[in-house]
């Protein structure tokens, strides 16, 4: 396997946390960063020891020596760099939502799918052997039929997140921020007990608390999928609540304390899911993931680069879970 050489778009803190996953691992080298202004990106290549700093984001497009690009920008932002990337022949890691709206995606998909050109959402969590085991929970019966899932990704945001989050423009609210996991997650487990791929809901209803700039601050969302599931699903960016992960079956139920989500969990490190038969004790599995989440994430791009999708985030994936949200977010009064 060749090694790739990643151009970060953006110094924030997704990309900061970024660059040091590339810097752990097999198969990534970091070759430049590009920062609206030249010093951040200047500062940004001296902390994680990047050979070049771009001004501009057009100027890291244009560099023939930078082989896969990380978009990090804010949500509203990515699909117009994750297009110009892939137009640039670049292949892309773009962070999660992929884009705002099921429909701007098909545009980046269609400009991957055009320049033959890899393209990924970063929905890390997929790939942490903790998402793994319960899906293999889950596919081998170990809960019997699965009836209801519970779902939350909430928490209370600092003040640059806030103002990113609470902006309308740059794609704002809890939903499209944190809500995608629980969407993803509700969906892979549909996924996991009926085979189908990239499986949608037959039905979206939710309530949202929205703010006077008029994005969800607070949200739940009801899900009937596929294998008869029902998932209640509830995030938020202003509010701290336990996140966890419940998967209730018809002969027991499996719970994750600490989804793979997390920041915890992000470096390298023992997680748990609690498998409680009906009527029987619980059992806690241990889980040991050796890689942190981002440094899994760069090899795992490298390593399917040449298929041009990742096989548990599929384009066909990334579509199903925007539509979703784009459901959910109508369902909570956006659009009206
Ligand atoms: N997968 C994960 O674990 C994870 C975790 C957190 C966030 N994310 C995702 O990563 C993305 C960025 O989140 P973040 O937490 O890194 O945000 P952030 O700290 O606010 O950073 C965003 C960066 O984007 C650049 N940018 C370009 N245009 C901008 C604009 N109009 N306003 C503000 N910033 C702009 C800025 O870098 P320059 O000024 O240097 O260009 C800024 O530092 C989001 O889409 C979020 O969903 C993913």
């Amino acid at each position: 396997m060749t090694d790739l050489r990643w151009g970060l778009l953006a110094t924030g803190t997704i990309a900061a946390e970024f660059a040091a996953g590339v810097e752990q691992s097999r198969h990534g080298v970091l070759a430049a960063v590009a920062s609206r202004t030249a010093e951040r990106a200047r500062d940004f290549a001296t902390r994680y020891e990047i050979p070049k700093a771009y001004n501009s984001y057009e100027a890291l497009l244009a560099d023939p020596e930078v082989d896969a690009v990380y978009v990090a920008t804010p949500h509203a932002l990515h699909e117009e760099w994750a297009i110009r990337a892939a137009e640039a022949g670049k292949h892309v890691l773009c962070e999660k939502p992929l884009t705002i709206t099921a429909a701007d995606a098909e545009k980046v998909i269609d400009a991957a799918r055009r320049n033959d050109v890899f393209l990924m959402e970063a929905f890390m969590y997929r790939l942490h052997p903790q998402t793994r085991r319960l899906v293999e929970l889950i596919e081998c019966g170990a809960i019997g039929e699965v009836r209801a899932v519970d779902v939350t990704f909430s928490f209370d945001s600092d003040e640059n997140d806030a103002a990113r989050l609470g902006d309308p423009a740059l794609g704002g609210g809890g939903i499209l921020d944190v809500g995608c996991y629980c969407t993803s997650l509700a969906r892979l487990v549909s996924q996991a007990a009926t085979g189908i791929p990239a499986v949608e809901p037959t039905r979206v209803t939710g309530m949202a608390r929205l703010t006077e700039s008029g994005v969800d601050e607070f949200a739940m969302g009801l899900l009937r999928l596929p294998g008869d599931i029902i998932a209640q699903l509830s995030c938020g960016y202003l509010l701290t609540q336990d996140d966890h992960i419940r998967i209730y079956g018809t002969t027991g139920q499996l719970y994750v304390p600490k989804p793979a989500w997390i920041h915890e969990l992000r470096a390298p490190g023992v997680s748990t899911i609690v498998l409680t038969p009906s009527g029987g004790e619980p059992d806690v599995i241990e889980i040991e993931a050796t890689q942190g989440v981002y440094a899994r994430e760069a090899d795992y791009v490298a390593a399917h680069v040449a298929d041009r999708q990742g096989p548990e985030l599929t384009w066909a994936e990334t579509l199903a879970n925007l539509r979703t949200l784009d459901r959910w977010r109508t369902a909570v009064g956006y659009g009206r």
